[in-house]
């Protein structure tokens, strides 16, 4: 099917209850909808916004096309979790329906303010002439879902910026009320622009200044900006469109990437002593990871598995996009870790000592043992001739690489079909969570971590061990309370 701008920016009303029937009957028939990772239930899902704790639950949003695989007219989707793992879907809740986002509901963040809650995000208009007005605008949910959007521009588009300027994250640092937006200059380089809530009132924003980050300056936009501070240091998570790969390599079209800063300077703008730019995630599918400080003290993130501008063969089944499971943020000997929260253990099901397995439900969860000066070889989504997700664990080298290259249905084949990362070449561990038709490795207690999708065919559903034994638990992974 053509995806033409016309049917992209089609209204929702627009849409027949026929049409939506059949894109519904559709995606029954994917062999590749996932178990325990939230996914969009029509459509294409793209990044998480707006993740928050709100009313005594975590709330998150995904941005939405309903209406196909296909980046079209942005809504956000709200689900709740009492646990961070299992979540609820509870409707479609910030619609691209006033003059200020005509054009979509595009990303942002939310925080509690009284009892309601704050969600920040960018109004995406086209003109007549279909050029784009980026407005940072507001909207208040009550504990009923009843949302009440604030009708005013709260950040305006600065004049140093081009139309792409957005994904507007307020955070609170001692006690006052900060925002970042990503943005691109005249220049056509990416930067971050930070402001300050007058008065604390979230309606009312002053800008401070380009966010001073060593910004290298090769990238063309900013996309996602987000800074959490953990231990007091300041970590920026952002999307640097277009970074020359001569500052940090990576693999995907975009990359989604950190730095971490010694302290933050608000007057100057400044996170001061920045690390060098590194590479949030080493898989094939990790973008606009969203990251907050959470109310009880942990830093949490959630990211999209998904890329822009990519094609993927769930597409035909009319879904694209996951999220990511949500991983708490830590720093370690001045290193960011990323790892599943705990309570991802409840889903645990059967368990058995780590070996070869002609069959399963690709549902589980491994728990390797890497012993030092060793090297291993497994094979996920495996079929009888061992043919799969081929991850490889060389600890005598210090690398590990995942190729996807015979893992089911082949895709963006332009970025290359493996990813490798070194890692210490002592004793290690890995974790690694399967789901149908997604994959999150976590290596020493998330210090790497490569996430991505496969769509594997119906008989890749076993593992085997092509090269040393490693050792460890296998567990089924067994969702229970599925949502939807
Ligand atoms: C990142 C992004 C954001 C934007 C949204 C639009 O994936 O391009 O910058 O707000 O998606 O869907």
């Amino acid at each position: 099917m053509a995806w033409t701008t016309e049917k992209r920016y089609k209204r929702y009303e627009d849409w027949t209850q026929e049409e939506v029937q059949h894109i519904k009957e559709n995606i029954a028939k994917s062999p590749w909808r996932a178990n325990y990772h939230v996914e969009p239930q029509t459509g294409l899902l793209n990044d998480p916004n707006g993740f928050s704790y709100f009313d005594g639950k975590w709330v998150v949003f995904y941005q939405n096309f309903p209406f196909g695989a296909a980046h079209g007219l942005k809504c956000w989707v709200q689900m709740e979790s009492d646990d961070l793992v299992h979540f609820t879907e509870t409707g479609l809740r910030v619609l691209p329906d006033t003059p200020l986002d005509s054009h979509g509901a595009y990303s942002g963040s939310a925080m509690q303010f009284d009892d309601k809650l704050f969600l920040f995000y960018t109004g995406n208009v086209r003109d007549e002439n279909w050029v784009r007005h980026p407005y940072q605008i507001g909207a208040l949910l009550d504990k009923s879902g009843k949302l009440e959007k604030i009708d005013k521009v709260l950040i305006e588009q600065p004049a140093e910026a081009t139309d792409h300027f957005r994904d507007p994250q307020i955070f609170n640092y001692k006690g006052q009320f900060y925002a970042i937006v990503g943005g691109q200059n005249l220049d056509k380089q990416g930067y971050v622009k930070l402001y300050k809530a007058v008065d604390n009132d979230y309606t009312n924003w002053e800008v401070i200044g380009d966010l001073d980050f060593a910004n290298d300056k090769t990238a063309y936009m900013m996309e996602c900006p987000n800074l959490v501070f953990i231990n007091d240091q300041p970590v920026l998570l952002y999307c640097p469109q277009g970074l020359s790969k001569d500052v940090q390599d990576y693999g995907n079209i975009y990359p989604n990437m950190y730095k971490i800063g010694q302290s933050f300077d608000t007057n100057k703008a400044a996170m001061i002593n920045p690390s060098p730019i590194q590479n949030l995630d080493y898989g094939f599918d990790c973008y606009a990871t969203q990251a907050f400080n959470a109310p009880d003290g942990r830093v949490l993130a959630v990211s999209w598995l998904g890329l822009p501008d990519v094609e993927y063969p769930s597409d035909r089944f009319d879904h694209q996009g996951a999220f990511s499971l949500v991983k708490e943020l830590s720093l370690k000997d001045g290193k960011l870790y990323q790892y599943p929260v705990p309570a991802i253990k409840d889903l645990r099901a059967e368990e058995q000592p780590f070996a070869a397995l002609t069959e399963s439900k690709n549902s589980y969860e491994l728990e390797l043992n890497l012993a030092a000066d060793t090297e291993h070889e497994i094979v996920l989504f495996a079929d009888k001739d061992g043919k799969g997700l081929r991850i490889n664990f060389d600890l005598k080298a210090g690398l590990v690489t995942v190729d996807r290259s015979l893992a089911g249905e082949p895709f963006a084949l332009d970025f290359g079909t493996s990813r490798s990362c070194n890692i210490d070449k002592e004793a290690t561990s890995a974790t690694i969570f399967i789901d149908k038709s997604i994959f999150e490795i976590f290596i020493n207690k998330g210090e790497k971590v490569f996430s991505g999708r496969v769509f594997p065919r119906e008989d890749q559903t076993g593992i085997a061990i092509t090269k040393g034994n490693p050792t460890g638990t296998y567990y089924e992974l067994d969702y229970g309370r599925k949502a939807n």
